[in-house]
């Protein structure tokens, strides 16, 4: 249903599951002609624009004025930037706007911003009327990267984080890398840590040219990140082409996951989700390393790229080992309470649904 834009990679994902099929379109400079590219497709739809409110500053107001220009009716619906707005309140709050608003089954939900707007924007348009259409156009590198393509969206609950959700694929993402000049660099840093992950999961030269320029990288240099950015979403994509639901090697991505959400969790959501990441895959590779799994050589190689990227790779002390510990146990990889673990072999090479023994938790927890 959306045409096929030239002049721009396109990666096409196709979905196995009821002949769904999406394009995911990168390339800098796109987010200025999304107007013209979105009446096209979408002409006599009325249009939700979901953001928050730095984005809605930053690039909403324009898209918003660019989309009435071009003859669309468009609402603009604000959320309050953060993790917390990934909550049952807010997506209540939506459901109650949109409804009010005349929102119908051929209604456009368009997510602008960071992960946190797409997975709650992307949960309202699941649930609402059992499901209306969403497009996403990511803001952060995280979200570019990572959460925009792949269809799962949610919110999360007071026991743990993404606990509440569902697969709704998008009908397109348009990815613009000019998007992140304006990212702080906390954000930017945070979005690298899903391209290593990514990476050492999947890809092993990749991983190994990630090595070399990560400390290269910055938010102005799109002519590098580009790339990087295209190849983390192939990957990332032919994954989900393989197993959407997750039922086996989609659980590759969960790689630094299981310790990283419980670590955000505790942390109070204090940490970015990539920072917690960050931390959860130089634990995790630790661990593996104890355990006899991976080489105390490459789970150090994974710690240095980390840190060559800014990024913390040691569960900070002030976070309480009791609190982390019961993150763990209601996490959803979790079977019958018992964390089940993404572990590392080697770059590329992952084991799935390990369970590791509380003592070399507990020493992973002491060791700070
Ligand atoms: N659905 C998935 O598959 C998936 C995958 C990975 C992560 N996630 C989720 O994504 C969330 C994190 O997303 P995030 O890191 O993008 O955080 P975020 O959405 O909170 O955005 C970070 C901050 O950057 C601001 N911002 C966004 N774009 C900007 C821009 N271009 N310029 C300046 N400021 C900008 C936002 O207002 C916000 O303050 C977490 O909740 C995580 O669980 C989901
Ligand atoms: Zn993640």
């Amino acid at each position: 249903v959306y045409p096929h834009v030239s002049k721009m990679p396109t990666i096409n994902i196709s979905i196995a599951s009821p002949g769904h099929r999406y394009g995911v379109h990168i390339e800098s400079g796109l987010f200025g002609r999304l107007p013209s590219i979105l009446y096209r497709s979408a002409a006599r739809r009325t249009v939700w624009l979901v953001t928050d409110s730095n984005v809605l500053r930053l690039y909403g107001r324009s898209l918003q004025h660019g989309l009435t220009v071009a003859g669309m009716d468009v609402t603009v619906v604000e959320i309050s930037p953060g993790e917390g707005s990934k909550s049952w309140k807010t997506a209540h709050a939506l459901h109650t706007q949109m409804l009010r608003h005349g929102v119908d089954r051929k209604s456009l939900v368009i997510a602008l911003g960071g992960g946190v707007v797409g997975d709650v924007a992307g949960f309202v348009a699941a649930t609402l009327l059992r499901g209306i259409d969403v497009i996403q156009v990511p803001t952060t590198l995280l979200a570019q990267v990572d959460s925009s393509t792949g269809g799962k969206v949610g919110i999360n609950h007071p026991l743990g984080k993404n606990l509440v959700g569902a697969f709704h694929h998008p009908s397109a993402v348009y990815i613009d890398p000019e998007l992140l000049r304006t990212l702080p660099a906390r954000e930017f840093r945070s979005g690298l840590a899903e391209v290593i992950k990514t990476a050492a999961a999947l890809d092993r030269r990749f991983f190994a040219h990630l090595t070399r320029i990560v400390p290269r990288l910055n938010r102005t240099n799109d002519a590098a990140l580009a790339p990087v950015i295209t190849r983390a979403v192939r990957l990332k994509a032919a994954v989900v082409e393989h197993d959407e639901r997750e039922t086996d090697f989609r659980k590759v991505l969960n790689l630094g996951h299981t310790i990283g959400h419980a670590v955000e969790a505790a942390s109070g959501f204090q940490l970015r989700h990539g920072e917690a990441v960050a931390i959860g895959l130089a634990a995790e590779a630790r661990i593996a390393a104890r355990m006899g799994i991976l080489s105390l050589r490459d789970a150090g190689h994974l710690a240095s790229v980390l840190s060559s990227a800014g990024l913390p790779t040691r569960i900070p002390r002030s976070i309480k080992a009791a609190a982390v510990l019961r993150g763990l146990s209601v996490d959803k990889k979790s079977d019958r309470g018992t964390p089940r673990f993404v572990m590392l072999r080697r770059p590329a090479d992952c084991l799935i649904g390990v369970a590791v023994p509380t003592a070399f938790l507990a020493e992973e927890l002491a060791r700070r």
